[in-house]
């Protein structure tokens, strides 16, 4: 379980270090950075899938994505007596991010290519720094894996003292050492770190409208995950009617609409997902499901994986479901929290009030603060230590 997840320089983060538990629920004005949260924790699971660098010049490089504000606010500033202005940069551009469990931690640096480059790849990012230690906070005695530039070290154990081997192969500016170094022998911590990443799993505003993968008659292959898109939502559907909890996924249809059942509708191999309502006399087709409750069965699926992943993060899941459902929708994801880290962005009161019962929940709720983004009651929450690689 991840314990901590830190962030800096990204968007609104300046710097965040927030505290995780095995139910996370974030809160948040409009525009209090609770999508840019999420947003960061995505690009660190694209680290262990060599995604982090086109992800970031897709968002525009890291002149875009780095904190748009001052390295930091005088004491003036902060006490609203002047307004912010612009500063020479002292420190070097550094957008970082990390998470920390009870047995490992894993930050990444990423910083700009040297001035005198002449490439043309200008919205590429360049890794500066990467490192794996043991134990949740980041001290010299615990690194395991470091990276510095295009050198990665690796620690080994000779005679009880500490050994460490450099890498003949100097990896490039734009590779995670996370996707270039596979040697499970000589940096067993470094594959771990890498398949809990690989594991986690994003889901965020499934397409509804006419057009959405989600409702058209798809091939029919088991699908223990829903893929992001919910392409395959009928497959995983009947995936977990053979394989996985059937009882919980009637359970949570019947719960939330009265007297309705998920029955997949076979054409020859090819699934379409239905849904057979009380009154009616066939199960309703995927393009004729209502958007709230096409969205409601994808939640359901993605909620009742038989494959739960470490790690499940939710954006906004309340979005077009009527306020009605919401508890059904909290009962499902305090359900998945039993098997998996759960992390869910929310904006509907009565999700949040719901999920807030669960035990085992921890609230955290943003705000933005001279246009950083902060949290609302610091007391609340119990900040652990956290310390980032230097350069
Ligand atoms: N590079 C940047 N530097 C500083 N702030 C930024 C940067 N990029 C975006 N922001 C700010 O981040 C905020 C957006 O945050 P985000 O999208 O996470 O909001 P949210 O809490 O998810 O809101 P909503 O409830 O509307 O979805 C905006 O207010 C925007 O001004
Ligand atoms: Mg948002």
């Amino acid at each position: 379980m991840l314990t901590t997840l830190a962030i800096a320089n990204y968007r609104s983060l300046r710097e965040l270090i927030v505290p995780l538990g095995p139910l996370n629920v974030i809160t948040g004005p409009n525009g209090s950075g609770k999508s840019n949260l999420y947003r960061a924790l995505r690009l660190l699971a694209l680290t262990a899938r060599g995604g982090v660098i086109p992800s970031l010049a897709r968002e525009g490089g890291l002149q875009s994505t780095l904190w748009a504000g001052p390295e930091r606010f005088s004491r003036a500033v902060a006490a609203g007596d002047y307004a912010v202005q612009g500063t020479v940069r002292k420190d070097a551009v550094s957008l970082k991010l990390g998470f920390a469990g009870e047995s490992f931690g894993y930050a990444i640096d990423l910083g700009l290519p040297p001035p005198a480059s002449t490439s043309q790849f200008s919205l590429d990012p360049v890794i500066k720094r990467e490192c794996i230690w043991s134990g949740p906070v980041l001290r010299p005695s615990a690194l395991l894996v470091d990276r510095q530039g295009p050198m990665i070290r690796i620690r080994g154990e000779s005679g009880g003292s500490a050994e460490w081997s450099t890498l003949a192969q100097p990896v490039a500016s734009f590779d995670s050492m996370m996707t270039e170094y596979a040697d499970p022998r000589s940096a067993p911590e470094m594959i771990a770190v890498r398949e809990q990443i690989r594991s986690w799993r994003f889901y965020d505003h499934f397409r509804t409208d006419e057009y959405a993968s989600a409702r058209q008659v798809q091939i029919g292959t088991h699908s223990p995950v829903l893929a992001d898109d919910g392409a395959n939502l009928a497959a995983a559907l009947q995936t977990i009617r053979e394989i996985g909890d059937g009882a919980a996924l009637d359970a949570a249809i019947g719960d939330a609409f009265a007297g309705a059942r998920v029955e997949i509708v076979n054409h020859e191999g090819r699934f379409e997902v239905g849904l057979r309502q009380e009154g009616l006399l066939r199960p309703l087709r995927g393009a004729e499901l209502s958007d709230g409750t096409l969205r409601y069965l994808l939640l359901a699926a993605a909620l009742l994986s038989p494959r739960p992943p470490a790690l499940l993060v939710l954006d906004e899941p309340e979005t077009s479901l009527h306020p009605d459902l919401l508890p059904s929708l909290a009962r499902l994801i305090a359900r998945a929290s039993k098997q998996s880290q759960v992390l869910v962005v929310s904006h509907a009161p009565r999700l949040v009030a719901a999920l807030e019962r669960e035990a085992g929940s921890q609230s955290i709720v943003l705000e933005r603060r001279l246009g950083a983004t902060a949290f609302a009651d610091p007391d609340t929450l119990d900040i652990p230590a956290w310390k980032w690689p230097a350069r």
